[in-house]
């Protein structure tokens, strides 16, 4: 086909140390039914995403669970792809950013741009957490909000009153992962120089390669002036040492959307597609990433320089989405409504969500909101009630009365026509990502199918002698009109779209072969293609996600009691969050070990065995036990405590004890059965 035009698609890459969502879901199940519709017209198109594995998060995430980043990253990638596979979301590849093809292109990408002259060094100062001995990115400080004085606020922005400063401006300032009251500290740190880009960027702006929403945005951002990026961070650090920068690590944010070229990459060599042809400057092939809108910046400034800088082409399109709702609300972990993709699949069918999606999805940065009873009462009229409906109303009578056979000429080739003539209009709003307009274009001709059938009500004709003929061809017709719903319907409904095709006995269906109605031909049995939504599994399906809340109002009673009881002399701390206590993950353990710390009067070092995993912690309990009548016993520990640099060596979580410290000090036993390993709940 002398018109096929070579596509490459990606998706964000989703960080390796979280659940996917229906938040993210929002920009798959997008991405995936315009790269689905690209195949189906008969296109050169893959689709590649990846895990984005690097950070300090990461790095963090994997040392509270006592695991190298690398188990933590695997075990992630296996979960996403999972979740991806449950939604029928057809990545041609699913990569990692931690893999030698991406360090080789993030290596390349570098050292161009720097032989180009577009990397500068200079000395910064940061805050620095003395005892982790690790700088500390904006969110791991907390403190007093410096405008509205509410407590416990990142360094980057208050969730009370909104404000955004700098770390420096918060009020008693401490580090999230030890405790410590960070100090600043001076690193060398390497910049990409995004002010040498200004004309390249605004020129390719214009020339339409970003919504116009977005191209105003950008407008702002030009007008503030292009900074400099710092794309260095120092050790420890879990990603890419910078060639030339011993101890310095490529910060997440270079290497994402390198991923996306590594994945391609990563793709080509398994399969021989030609790397080059897609990247190389002057590609006549086409690059579309889809995004969410908060990360316009780095996808429609910083990575296109960087292109430009190492000699690559630029994008042909940066799609930005919207943010999801549910209910009209921000997702919610209290009220169930952060719904994470694998609890979703437990109860519900994937393409529900899928075809709702579509039908709210258009080709702006809006949010989109899942309004649980509209969600169930759309697909329950539209892909259950008119879709599927057309087929089972014709179904029975050609497996019944015909053999299986449908007829050899249509009963109305006009309507058969108008149903093919709309494919160019529902094509042409597929390949401007109006969905949902497509989607209502193809429900209008579902109404059209179904006014076909009631008008002339097979099951009239049906009972009546000496009509076969006619029962045969609107039987017939109303089969051809559903294939062709379909098959227009098939970006979005990949799984419903195969077991049609079963049912049909035909070839997977491409947008051409919609043109040519089936005659003569045997069709298997028909089989349900599609249940109804039970509005009882969406309210499982919010129970299930709901975090346990039932703790909120765990008694503070005996708070007033007096005299000398322990309370009075260790009152109770203000009232915590539950989600925020259930953040605590509390172990039983067995000390394994217990040794004197030499130079400490108070410490303890005990091994723990976690059943399974061993930690090594310090505990302040000298002076109340021998470490020989500990060995053995069970206790209790946060597992999950960032562990903490001490003076004597690094603390990887914490014993439970009680008592007002000395010789008055108690660890905590749980009762006989209990086992090294088992979550205290
Ligand atoms: O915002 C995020 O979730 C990032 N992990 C997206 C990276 S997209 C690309 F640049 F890799
Ligand atoms: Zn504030």
């Amino acid at each position: 086909m002398s018109d096929t035009r070579r596509i490459l698609i990606t998706s964000a890459l989703p960080y390796a140390n979280g659940s996917i969502h229906l938040g993210h879901l929002v920009e798959y199940i997008q991405t995936d039914i315009w790269s689905r519709f690209q195949k189906m017209r008969g296109h050169e198109c893959y689709y590649v995403c990846a895990d984005d594995a690097h950070g300090t998060p990461i790095m963090l995430r994997a040392r509270a669970e006592g695991i190298e980043p690398e188990e933590l990253i695997a075990r992630v990638w296996t979960e996403h792809t999972e979740d991806f596979a449950g939604f029928a979301i057809g990545f041609d590849n699913y990569h990692s950013t931690h893999s030698e093809e991406n360090r080789v292109c993030a290596t390349t990408i570098y050292e161009r741009n720097r032989d180009a002259g577009h990397i500068a060094r200079r000395t910064i100062s940061q805050a620095y957490d003395p005892e982790a001995q690790m700088f500390l990115p904006d969110r791991f400080i907390k403190g007093t909000c410096p405008k509205c004085g509410a407590q416990d606020q990142y360094g980057d922005s208050c969730e009370v009153c909104g404000a955004t400063y700098a770390p420096t401006d918060l009020i008693n300032p401490v580090s999230a992962v030890s405790g410590a009251t960070p100090v600043e500290r001076d690193s060398e740190h390497l910049f990409f120089r995004l002010g040498d880009f200004g004309q390249v960027l605004k020129d390719w702006h214009r020339a339409g390669h970003v919504q116009a929403e977005v191209a105003n945005k950008l407008n702002e951002w030009f007008e503030a002036g292009l900074n400099d990026w710092d794309i260095s961070r120092d050790a420890p650090y879990f990603g890419f040492e910078i060639p030339d920068a011993p101890g310095k690590y490529f910060y997440v944010w270079l290497d994402a959307p390198i991923g996306y070229m590594a994945s391609f990459r990563h793709f080509c060599n398994r399969t021989g597609v030609d790397f080059d042809a897609f990247w190389n400057a002057g590609a006549t092939t086409e690059l579309y990433h889809f995004i969410g809108k908060d990360i316009i910046y780095f996808h429609a400034l910083f990575w296109p320089a960087m292109l430009h800088g190492a000699g690559y082409r630029k994008p042909s399109g940066v799609f930005a989405h919207g943010f999801l709702t549910v209910d009209g609300a921000k997702m919610s972990k209290s009220r169930g409504t952060f719904i994470k993709a694998r609890t979703y699949l437990k109860h519900l069918n994937p393409e529900y969500l899928r075809y709702y999606f579509a039908a709210k999805l258009s080709s702006r940065v809006d949010d989109l909101d899942l309004n649980l009873d509209d969600f169930a009462a759309r697909v329950n009229a539209d892909l259950v009630g008119k879709v599927v409906n057309i087929a089972s109303r014709c179904a029975g009578f050609i497996g019944k009365r015909f053999d299986g056979h449908l007829s050899s000429s249509l009963d109305q080739p006009g309507l058969f026509d108008t149903f093919v003539r709309a494919g160019d209009e529902i094509a042409k709003l597929y390949e401007q990502r109006e969905f949902g307009r497509a989607v209502r274009e193809i429900m209008a001709l579902a109404d059209l199918a179904n006014q076909y059938i009631d008008d002339k009500a097979p099951w009239v004709v049906a009972k009546q002698q000496d009509r076969d003929a006619e029962l045969h061809a609107i039987c017939s017709m109303g089969i051809n009109l559903f294939r062709v719903l379909v098959g227009y319907l098939k970006p979005v409904l990949p799984l419903m779209a195969e077991q049609a095709e079963a049912f049909l006995n035909v070839a997977p269906m491409t947008w051409d072969t919609q043109h040519e109605p089936l005659l003569d031909h045997a069709i298997a049995r028909f089989k349900p293609l599609m249940t109804r939504v039970e509005k009882d599994r969406i309210t499982a399906m919010i129970e299930d996600s709901k975090e346990d809340l039932a703790g909120e109002a765990r008694a503070t009673a005996g708070a007033t009691q007096s005299g000398n009881s322990p309370l009075a002399r260790d009152p109770i701390a203000a009232t915590v969050e539950y989600a925020d206590f259930a953040k605590v993950d509390l172990r039983v353990v067995r000390i394994a070990k217990a040794e004197h710390v030499d130079g400490a009067d108070k410490l303890l070092r005990l091994t723990l065995d976690l059943g399974g995993a061993t930690r090594h912690v310090f505990a302040g309990i000298k002076s109340a036990y021998k470490p020989e009548d500990l060995e053995g016993r069970l206790t209790v520990m946060v597992a999950n405590l960032a562990p903490r640099t001490m003076k004597f060596g690094v603390s990887e979580g914490m014993v439970l004890a009680a008592g007002p410290g000395g010789t008055d000090l108690f660890v905590l036993q749980p009762d006989a059965g209990a086992e090294p390993g088992m979550r205290i709940k």
